[in-house]
């Protein structure tokens, strides 16, 4: 007997986030690559986690998450958004925004559901449909503004469409989206029963005075969406990997049920640290868009000589950088190549496609969410290009 599985995700390899910053670490390369700061989390958030670690808060939790953070972040909800959010039926905690789009996904797809979602997309999306018997159907958003073509959503829904799923501002592309994209959807899903689950893990960093559209904003997509966040990207802490997912009762209900049996629940000193954080520290989330807006400046600037052509991201803190002047290779031999030879890691953007993008791009991912003097030494290693 062969004891080897039938893989239940054949096409699905080690994540070319992993790939990428292995690679840099063999090549002591400037890592760009894996989206998450050189810098550490706020003083005083991690004074309040010191704090409940040496104050006996290291047992089990509630699975929802503990009850002052779920409260912080349904005042957060309401501060940013002006929505009202019962923290004790409609927010789960979660290991990470990875954790809630599972758990969302899981409990809305079952086998033959279709599920839309956006290339170049975000890399856990159609794996975890697929896991669940769900068919991902991926629209492409064309370079080099990578807007969403809504007729083409239109025309894509039939009546086994379950789920949009959506992102914004958006990884990789550092993209936002619109009122009208908002108001687009919300006339394309009238009537019909499918939802929506809005990844809005950068929901804070979103630049040049522009309003974050979250699903929040309108009323009648909120009714019928999970929204998630991630408190890695918000807190400079990607490795607590905490996130949370807000959802009417009805669906927060079915969530639980999965999460339940996932993770079950998250660390409690962090969710402790997070709560009071959160609660006494209210401008922390007003101001991270200047802060990363100043980190993009910087590194746009930095460039400003160099043979890229460069679109400052909108959001985010990604920024591409089309080298179609430099080389005619393609964007993942172009990366490993700069890695392995120049010492500076990027993500190509090829590998968040499902089928290679209609017209050739030339197009690599760079994280700015660095110290300002990583951000130089890759500024001059990219200007010698
Ligand atoms: C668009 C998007 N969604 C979800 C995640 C996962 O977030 P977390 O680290 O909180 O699981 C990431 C992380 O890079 C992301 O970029």
């Amino acid at each position: 007997m062969e004891l080897l599985p039938k893989s239940k995700l054949p096409h699905v390899e080690t994540t070319v986030f992993t790939v990428m910053s292995a690679l840099a670490d063999k090549h002591q390369a400037l890592n760009l690559s894996q989206g998450f700061p050189d810098f550490d989390p706020p003083d005083e958030l991690l004074d309040r986690v010191s704090f409940y670690l040496n104050n006996s808060y290291n047992q089990y939790p509630p699975m929802s998450g503990v009850l002052p953070l779920r409260i912080s972040i349904s005042d957060k909800l309401k501060s940013v958004y002006g929505i009202e959010t019962d923290p004790e039926r409609e927010i789960t905690v979660t290991a990470g925004a990875t954790e809630a789009l599972f758990c969302a996904i899981t409990s809305l797809v079952r086998p033959n559901d279709e599920v839309v979602m956006f290339d170049p997309c975000y890399d856990s999306y159609d794996p975890v449909v697929s896991l669940n018997g769900g068919i991902p159907k991926h629209l492409e958003m064309r370079s080099p503004d990578f807007r969403i073509d809504w007729d083409e959503v239109s025309d894509s829904i039939s009546d086994k469409t379950r789920l949009i799923i959506l992102n914004t501002p958006h990884n990789p592309t550092g993209t936002v989206l619109s009122s009208g994209d908002i108001e687009a959807l919300k006339q394309i899903v009238a009537g019909k029963d499918i939802y929506i689950i809005s990844d809005e893990v950068y929901e804070h960093i979103i630049f040049d005075g522009v309003k974050h559209e979250s699903v929040c904003r309108c009323p009648e997509l909120l009714e019928r969406s999970f929204v998630v966040s991630s408190f890695g990207k918000t807190f400079h802490a990607t490795g607590w990997k905490i996130g949370y997912c807000r959802a009417p009762a009805e669906l927060t209900r079915e969530f639980r049920k999965i999460h339940q049996f996932v993770n079950f629940t998250v660390s409690t000193p962090f969710q402790m640290a997070l709560a009071d954080y959160l609660k006494v520290n209210k401008e922390f989330c007003d101001q991270l868009g200047s802060f990363y807006q100043a980190k993009r400046d910087f590194f746009c600037s930095l460039l400003s000589k160099s043979k890229f052509h460069v679109r400052p991201s909108q959001g985010t803190y990604f920024q591409l950088l089309d080298y179609s002047n430099i080389s005619g290779e393609l964007d993942v031999t172009v990366s490993k190549d700069w890695t392995r030879n120049l010492g500076i890691a990027s993500i190509p953007i090829s590998v968040f496609y499902k089928k290679p993008p209609a017209s050739p791009q030339a197009l690599l991912r760079f994280c700015f969410a660095k110290d300002d003097a990583t951000l130089e030494k890759a500024g001059e290693i990219l200007c010698g290009i």
